[in-house]
């Protein structure tokens, strides 16, 4: 079982609500025991104090990456936004799962029941989530990423994930390009196309399934930003032919990164067998069940990498809840290594893992 004082997120409150008054005040981070200068790691431009962090998620924004950065993660992720104000889906937007084996390909086309109470956290912690890219207004966002970014200290790097839509190729490209320059003016030091969200309700498939609008879309934010850094976000990718043509077309339009995976979306259901999220038949799943397909999704992305050439940085993640499970992302070939769900439950993560390198 884990060290765990108090979750970061209060799933029975709205977004809104965890945002304006989050459950972590009584939080006191220990002192950090720095590594010294010339251990740091050099990543897309930046000399970090470590290469692990917290991947995009509903703390993840200011007054959570001030914490967190407290806390010994060094790579913050800033939650997805948009250009404009959007509506979060209504409550339930987070439930726990009732599943304690790791997932193979096939248990993917199964359902998942959710469980009321968690009475310990286990590392085999999981959760489900359906919050639909909610944005506040841009005036808002932007003083928050400020916020965000004035909290960090040296040696840590901040990323803004950022999401477009629109119905066609080009007004999808305008959409992502003007939330990632309001990133950009607010802070980010490196921005995140987020293709990839599991919860949008929309038919058809996630944009990193289509070469074609990770290559436009990537192109076009590339070039409006100018020299900033840009990473592209993508879910569990199976096929390997589609890993490449992703990875070379991503590379190809000036990204500098992939990170993966997203959580992955599957049908949730309650102990009555309706639907978790009522309307919302599927969510995205993550935690510990993912940890293996995400650590193999891994695996392929850096052979890709290295036999293509491409000099991408791979941010690893998915399924992060035991300090340990960091190392598992990094020894596979990872550059960073970030955790959502398991950080949101245990805020020590980071500081368990920097604590257990230098003993
Ligand atoms: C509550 C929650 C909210 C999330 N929000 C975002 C988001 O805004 N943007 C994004 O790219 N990923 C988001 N994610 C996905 C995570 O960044 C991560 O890719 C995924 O959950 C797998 O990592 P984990 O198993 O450590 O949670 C979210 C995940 C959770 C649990």
């Amino acid at each position: 079982m884990l060290s765990v004082s108090s979750p970061l997120y209060d799933i029975n409150k709205t977004f809104e609500e965890n945002f304006n008054n989050p459950p972590f005040t009584s939080i006191k981070p220990p002192t950090r025991d720095w590594p010294k200068k010339k251990q740091w790691i050099s990543l897309l431009g930046y000399s970090l104090a470590s290469n692990i962090g917290a991947a995009a998620c509903a703390v993840t924004t200011g007054k959570g990456i001030a914490l967190l950065s407290q806390l010994g993660f060094d790579v913050l992720t800033y939650k997805t936004i948009r250009c404009k104000a959007y509506p979060t889906h209504p409550l339930p937007n987070i439930v726990y799962l009732d599943r304690e084996k790791l997932f193979n390909f096939a248990d993917l086309k199964e359902v998942v029941f959710t469980r009321d109470q968690i009475e310990e956290i286990s590392d085999k912690f999981a959760i489900s989530n359906s919050f639909g890219n909610g944005c506040l207004e841009p005036m808002a966002v932007m003083q928050d990423i400020a916020f965000a970014k004035n909290s960090l200290a040296e040696g840590q790097m901040l990323i803004v994930s950022v999401y477009g839509e629109g119905d066609s190729l080009r007004s999808i490209s305008q959409d992502f390009a003007a939330a990632a320059l309001l990133a950009k003016e607010a802070g980010a030091d490196v921005i995140e196309l987020n293709f990839s969200c599991p919860n949008l309700m929309k038919s058809g498939e996630p944009l990193y399934c289509s070469i074609e609008h990770v290559s436009q879309i990537t192109t076009f934010v590339v070039k409006c930003l100018g020299s900033i850094p840009v990473l592209v976000k993508v879910g569990l990718i199976h096929q390997h032919e589609l890993l490449v043509k992703l990875l070379i077309s991503a590379a190809q339009a000036g990204a500098r990164g992939i990170s993966a995976i997203n959580s992955i979306s599957m049908r949730v259901l309650n102990k009555n067998h309706l639907p978790a999220f009522g309307k919302r038949i599927y969510s995205g799943v993550s935690g510990y069940p993912i940890r293996h397909l995400a650590l193999e999704c891994i695996k392929k992305l850096v052979q890709i990498n290295q036999t293509e050439k491409l000099h991408l940085t791979i941010l690893g993640m998915g399924g992060i809840t035991m300090p340990q499970h960091f190392n598992q992302f990094l020894n596979t070939g990872a550059d960073i290594a970030l955790s959502a769900t398991g950080m949101m439950w245990n805020p020590y993560l980071a500081n368990q893992f920097h604590q257990q390198i230098r003993s």
